[in-house]
């Protein structure tokens, strides 16, 4: 059976002191068997810190972003080789605070993936509706749009990305998806991944927005729910732990 994946996104949130903190408890509460795999998304300037804290540990480290650009003058952004140096395995690209606060758009975030995947990194390829494009039943349309840039632009590595489902209304709000509402919209994206790979089976689709302790366990038994993308409850090691060992 396919391993799940839950992945902290620790967003703007951290320091040296509290980094240090949240790492060792989660360390402390892994279970002696993990069955599942688990990252933090930690911002840039504190991947050095984190490589060095998960270390041996089995979690491993990813990042908010990665450039689309492989070198030169890109004032404020960071290739895939220089994550790479750091031990990033994996990256979050298109998540929606970067659609929205970046402009980031379709295109920019499959050229993303592309160059995570050129250089071993995992894009986690973040998708989903806004409440307004919900509301007007667009959300497959929205979706759909969404992964197929990632697919028209990665070919047959599309088999190495993984998808995070992430409704824009449920993200920080405390609303979560229903099980079913989730996967609903899971296996829409699964039946476009095996129209694109015959090995869309192996293609982790997490879920994310307000995943928390209390309903990871329902969201993460759903047949398409491969694991989940984690904001607000990553920042707390026992809600973090509870949720890994919800899909362990
Ligand atoms: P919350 O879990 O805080 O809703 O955030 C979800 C998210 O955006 C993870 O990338």
């Amino acid at each position: 059976m396919k391993k799940k994946l839950i992945a902290g996104n620790w967003k703007m949130n951290g320091s040296l002191a509290a980094n240090e903190t949240l790492v060792k408890a989660v360390v402390a509460g892994l279970p002696a068997s993990l069955t599942c795999d688990v990252a933090v998304c930690v911002p840039a300037p504190y991947l050095a810190q984190v490589q060095t804290l998960c270390a041996g540990t089995g979690i491993d480290l990813g990042s908010q972003d990665v450039s689309a650009q492989a070198s030169g003058a890109f004032t404020g952004e960071m290739s895939a080789t220089m994550l790479k140096e750091f031990g990033v395995r994996y990256a979050l690209v298109g998540h929606s605070e970067r659609r929205q606060y970046h402009g980031e758009t379709d295109e920019v975030v499959a050229n993303k993936a592309k160059a995570a995947l050129a250089n071993g990194i995992t894009p986690v390829v973040c998708i989903g509706e806004t409440l307004a494009e919900r509301e007007a039943g667009q959300t497959e349309v929205v979706v759909k749009r969404q992964l197929a840039a990632v697919i028209h632009t990665n070919g047959h590595c599309i088999s190495e990305i993984v998808v995070a489902y992430e409704p824009v209304w449920a993200i920080g709000t405390g609303k979560t998806a229903s099980p079913e509402q989730a996967q609903a919209v899971h296996a829409v994206l699964r039946a476009q991944l095996k129209a694109a790979t015959d090995k869309a089976d192996r293609i982790k689709i997490l879920y994310g927005g307000s995943m928390n302790a209390a309903n990871a366990k329902e969201l993460l038994a759903q047949p398409d729910i491969d694991g989940g993308l984690i904001g607000g409850a990553a920042l707390k090691a026992p809600d973090f732990l509870t949720i890994i060992r919800a899909a362990a």
